[in-house]
């Protein structure tokens, strides 16, 4: 039995895909997906990649398939609960014929926990995670101690993890929770000028939220 986190840091939300989602689903998933079975390997996985990362959200997936395209020579894992997003995403695999993505479909603690050997990735990348910006939600926020000790083990020695939000609280949140441990080092970054604009992110910046970058680096 796969063991559930208690709070979830994901909305539930409709899976009904468009019928463009669908299709791209019924062409792509057996192609890029990854079915949740035994250990994978990410450095076997792209055999030819320089290093390989993570992406933990990837909502409708513009920002990831762009910055996959940007680097062909990475190999990247996206995952994300949202159906629909996973279809999106698979449609711009499509058109941008990217051969350095793959996509996981569940939750990402549990992919990492039931999937992943410790020290399997260099990076890892979320973007926009959830605000959870009500006091009783704040046990949602995926940043949270367990989940810096789940990242800690599964990045190689050196590896990073890079955020970003829109949510100056969470921000804040973030650096309070990454102060607390010994695990890792950095904090506030300028904003890479590779991260796309999404318009998830573009939405926020109209409300007039400040976004902010954030990395921090595995300790050992
Ligand atoms: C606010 S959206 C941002 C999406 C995207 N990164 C962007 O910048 O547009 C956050 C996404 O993270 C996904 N998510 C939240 N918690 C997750 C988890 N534990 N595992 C996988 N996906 C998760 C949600 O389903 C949602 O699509």
């Amino acid at each position: 039995m796969i063991e559930r986190p208690d709070n979830r840091s994901y909305k539930l939300r409709g899976d009904r895909q468009t019928l463009a989602q669908e299709n791209a689903y019924k062409r792509s998933w057996s192609t890029f997906g990854l079915e949740l079975e035994g250990q994978i390997n990410p450095a076997q996985l792209f055999p030819e990649s320089r290093s390989q990362i993570m992406e933990i959200g990837t909502g409708m997936g513009e920002g990831t398939a762009l910055i996959a395209a940007t680097f062909p020579e990475i190999g990247f894992i996206g995952v994300e609960v949202h159906k629909p997003g996973v279809g999106a995403l698979l449609g711009h695999i499509e058109r941008l014929e990217l051969k350095n993505l793959r996509l996981m479909s569940e939750d990402a603690h549990i992919i990492l926990r039931e999937h992943f050997a410790d020290k399997s990735f260099d990076g890892f990348h979320l973007y926009f995670p959830d605000p959870w910006p009500k006091r009783r939600h704040f046990k949602r926020r995926i940043v949270q101690p367990e989940f810096l000790e789940l990242i800690h083990s599964k990045l190689k020695d050196g590896g990073y993890i890079h955020i970003a939000t829109d949510w100056v609280p969470y921000a804040e949140w973030i650096e309070e929770t990454f102060a607390a441990t010994p695990l890792f080092e950095g904090g506030k970054i300028e904003r890479p000028e590779w991260r796309p604009l999404t318009k998830f992110e573009g939405q926020g910046i109209r409300k007039g939220h400040l976004v902010t970058d954030l990395k921090y680096f595995k300790k050992n």
